[in-house]
């Protein structure tokens, strides 16, 4: 029987290096199978039947600009080709267990989305851009950085959809991490989102007091 994370598993051996995440995606985002990556999954616990997640999948089709091809349909998700060259997974289930799926299949997080989660309104218990979710996603960060596309953070930006001086951002910081503003209106997006790279700065035992992501 098919399985998602061994497919996942069998990318992170290959060349398809390059994941972005997007979890509490909706089906709204197909424009997002245009963006930078070699994998790109999608992750939402909205449909719940298999009737449903028919239709959410058909709308989420719609949306993308380009080529995709369905290779693999299973009652929890979606796997596809993009113009024959990416891939792409819609998984439907908590961002949690996506997370956990992740994980088990070797593959880093190089781009990860935490736009309109459904933590204000949309039934989402946490939100993906605090800790503890943001921490796991941090925790599978490559070495080389992560790109980091957001509507609303406490560490980088003021809230909802405002700047913030990233200095400021101590839970980042204080960890190693550091973060720089790349684009402050990433296009597509319902709410204005914002592009930050976010890299390790410094090991861990250069770090004097560092503040323990509260889990
Ligand atoms: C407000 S909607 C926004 C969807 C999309 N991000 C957008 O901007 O159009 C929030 C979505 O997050 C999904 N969601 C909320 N909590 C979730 C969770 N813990 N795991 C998976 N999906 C979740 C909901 O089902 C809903 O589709």
């Amino acid at each position: 029987m098919f399985s998602t994370q061994k497919f996942l598993s069998s990318l992170a051996k290959r060349q398809f290096k390059r994941l972005l995440y997007y979890p509490s995606a909706g089906n709204r985002h197909g424009f997002v199978t245009d963006f930078n990556a070699d994998v790109i999954v999608f992750s939402d616990f909205r449909p719940k039947s298999l009737r449903t997640r028919r239709s959410f999948w058909r709308q989420f089709r719609q949306g993308a600009q380009h080529e995709i091809r369905l290779i693999v349909a299973t009652p929890i998700a979606r796997v596809f080709q993009i113009d024959r060259r990416k891939w792409g997974v819609f998984l439907f289930m908590d961002n949690n267990e996506a997370v956990r799926l992740i994980h088990k299949s070797g593959l880093r997080i190089s781009t990860f989305i935490g736009v309109c989660d459904g933590c204000a309104e949309g039934g989402n218990y946490e939100c993906v851009n605090e800790m503890p979710f943001f921490g796991k996603i941090l925790d599978l960060m490559p070495e080389t950085g992560m790109n980091y596309i957001t509507d609303h953070s406490p560490y980088v930006l003021d809230g909802w959809e405002r700047p913030r001086n990233v200095d400021n951002s101590f839970v980042l910081k204080n960890n190693g991490y550091k973060t720089s503003l790349m684009n402050d209106s990433v296009p597509g997006f319902r709410n204005r989102a914002y592009e930050f790279t976010i890299k390790k700065q410094y090991m861990m035992n250069e770090v004097k007091d560092p503040v323990p992501h509260p889990r």
